[in-house]
């Protein structure tokens, strides 16, 4: 049966660092905490002009150059993001699609929060495996520095900016092996941006009370992303037939470093076995998976004929997990 493989990875970050002790001078906080707590060092950041159609357009470029591919051969665009340059639209991936110059091909986002990159991917593998497209580009992409709120220091220290994208093309062999989704709307509450949409639309009392920033309730996310993490990976593995002990090489949706060692715990994995970077970017959300992704296949981390596991949790609540022999 046929099946997608990653062709050619692309990643690109702002050059704009925050570190924690520029943060320090923003709100009530310490390196030592953000370290001990998060792992996280420091974010990128976008300047004021700089949008998420900006980030994942300089990635894309990166992903089809690495894949050796005519970008007039790409027939689907998906872009996975929760800071889409507009709200509603139009969409983030028809902004690319015209930064491409490929007017014509069908170009659409998937919201799943910081799942949405594992969502993504789930949706091209099936449009390739059905034989419907050959050639996708996958793209994650977050300006989030626009939708925080610099004086929470509950949250803006763990978030940053950043793209990754990936082209997908059939398999000779190998390839993306299955993909698990979920999803718990009834967490909805927990992380969220609540203003902007049509529950609370723009105006000037929702700017005034900072509605239009991301709010959550981290240790309700945290306790949740510690069950899930190990969980989705090891149900991914299980549709298949294969269990953790199969797992050469593992990609964590990057939040927090306390998060990825429990879930290596669970998962029985060591150390050398997962690609961290969240010490240098932060949660880039639905950009973390693919940014880890070109970092650990660049340096060569995996291998060919390794099975590697993609897996993140987010707002929704939402879970997924892809199985690749690479
Ligand atoms: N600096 C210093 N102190 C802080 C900071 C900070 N930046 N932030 C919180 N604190 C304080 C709190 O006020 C609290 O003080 P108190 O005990 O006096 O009330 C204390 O530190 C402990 O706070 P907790 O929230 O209990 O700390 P915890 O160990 O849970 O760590 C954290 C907080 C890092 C946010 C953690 O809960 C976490 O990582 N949660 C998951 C977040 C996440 O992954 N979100 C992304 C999901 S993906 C997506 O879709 C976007």
């Amino acid at each position: 049966s046929r099946r997608a493989k990653v062709a050619g990875l692309g990643s690109y970050v702002p050059d704009q660092v925050l570190t924690n002790s520029d943060l320090e001078e923003l709100v009530d906080t310490s390196d030592e905490w953000i370290t001990q707590r998060t792992g996280i060092k420091e974010r990128r950041v976008v300047k004021e002009d700089v949008t998420a159609s900006d980030l994942g357009y300089q990635a894309a470029q990166k992903a089809i150059e690495n894949a050796d591919i005519d970008k007039d051969k790409l027939d689907l665009i998906l872009v996975a993001t929760s800071t889409p340059d507009y709200v509603g639209f139009p969409s983030t991936a028809c902004l690319i699609q015209d930064k491409l110059g490929l007017p014509g091909i069908p170009a659409f986002d998937v919201a799943a929060a910081c799942t949405g990159f594992i969502y993504a991917l789930s949706v091209a593998s099936q449009y390739i495996e059905t034989g419907a497209y050959d050639n996708i580009l996958v793209i994650g992409s977050e300006a989030l520095s626009k939708v925080i709120d610099w004086e929470d220091r509950g949250t803006c220290v763990l978030f940053g900016d950043g793209a990754g994208a990936a082209v997908l093309t059939p398999a000779q062999s190998g390839g993306i092996l299955t993909n698990h989704l979920g999803a718990d709307g009834s967490k909805s509450d927990v992380l969220k941006i609540p203003g902007g949409g049509s529950c609370n639309p723009l105006s000037q009392q929702l700017l005034d009370e900072g509605n239009h920033y991301l709010e959550m309730e981290g240790s309700a996310v945290f306790k949740f992303a510690v069950r899930i993490l190990g969980k989705a990976a090891q149900n991914a593995l299980q549709q298949i037939g294969l269990n953790r002990d199969d797992i050469d090489y593992l990609i964590p949706h990057q939040a927090n470093i306390r998060i990825i060692d429990s879930a290596a715990k669970r998962l029985r994995l060591d150390k050398e076995q997962i690609y961290v970077n969240l010490d240098k970017y932060g949660n880039t959300s639905a950009a973390s998976i693919p940014l880890a992704l070109d970092e650990a296949a660049k340096k060569n981390k995996i291998k060919q004929g390794d099975i590697v596991v993609l897996v993140g949790f987010g707002a929704g609540l939402t879970w997924g997990a892809t199985v690749l022999e690479w």
